[in-house]
């Protein structure tokens, strides 16, 4: 299925050939994928696997995707959906609100709507904690009135709030992880994400035994940071990002790193650059 959400990052384009490596390791016993910074997880909605854990650090996203596990018939008839940016911003001025009063109920709804109509999918709270993204002015956006496949599907997934460090990963699981990029666009939570995490991040990974794959941009910190951990790193053109400069002409090189899966199912992959 479609991921449900845009997202900044978004890694939809690389989930057909990601899916195609899970199915690989299927056949040796793995059965459910692990996404620590999950976004949009456009992995795990696009390869639909038996199992999934979904991590991330922002609450109104995991919540979301909660709430649909939890509802059969979550729906979107209890708030006003018009795009119009005036009801744009009332609706994030009822999502703030409740979230100062405590009564969330309404939240993933608006959430949704908001990601959908708000600019380009992005999330950013101000120093008072509220979300402060402008109205996309997007023509037709995607506003479904049935969710019952998402429901369907994140029933089978173990959803958690909090920063990847305090995930415990399943064992048979291919880890995928997509965190905020080095010398990127950080803006996804307060504390954003230093060389210090990235070299946290990379060394975490490194003490599972889970097959694993993990994308960042290819500067040559991170390329070296996850050689010397022993990751085979390759190299990819990604398509867009949303630190390049417009009309810059600038390719972005991004990195795959993988960790406890063999040369011969990484050669499959189409996109690499070598
Ligand atoms: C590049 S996005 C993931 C995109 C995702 N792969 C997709 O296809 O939509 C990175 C995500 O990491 C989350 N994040 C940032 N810091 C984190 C942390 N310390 N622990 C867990 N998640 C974090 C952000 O909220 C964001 O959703």
């Amino acid at each position: 299925m479609e991921p449900l959400l845009k997202w900044p990052g978004g890694k939809r384009w690389i989930a057909e050939e990601l899916g195609l490596l899970y199915k690989r390791l299927q056949n040796k016993g793995v059965n459910g994928i692990t996404e620590p910074f999950a976004g949009g997880a456009s992995i795990s909605f696009v390869v639909e696997p038996e199992n999934v854990q979904l991590n991330d650090i922002i609450s109104p996203l995991t919540d979301l995707y909660s709430e649909i596990k939890a509802n059969d018939s979550f729906s979107l008839s209890g708030i006003n959906i018009l795009n119009t940016e005036d009801n744009y911003l009332k609706n994030r001025e009822i999502f703030n609100q409740n979230i100062k009063s405590g009564t969330t109920e309404k939240n993933p709804a608006l959430f949704y709507y908001m990601n959908r109509t708000g600019y380009r999918g992005m999330v950013r709270f101000n120093k008072l904690g509220e979300f402060n993204i402008s109205f996309g002015n997007y023509a037709k956006p995607i506003l479904l009135d049935d969710f019952s496949a998402y429901h369907q599907f994140l029933k089978r997934a173990e959803i958690t709030n909090g920063c990847f460090q305090e995930l415990k990963v399943k064992q048979s699981h291919m880890i995928f992880s997509d965190p905020p990029y080095d010398d990127g666009w950080v803006g996804y939570s307060e504390n954003g994400f230093d060389m210090n995490k990235q070299t946290q991040h990379a060394h975490w990974l490194a003490s599972h035994k889970n097959p694993i794959v993990t994308t960042n941009k290819a500067t040559p910190r991170i390329v070296s940071l996850y050689k010397s951990l022993g990751f085979t790193v390759k190299t990819y053109s990604a398509r867009r990002s949303i630190s390049a400069k417009k009309n810059s002409g600038e390719k972005v090189k991004e990195m795959i790193a993988f960790l406890n899966i063999k040369p011969s199912d990484i050669k499959k992959i189409c996109f690499l650059d070598d």
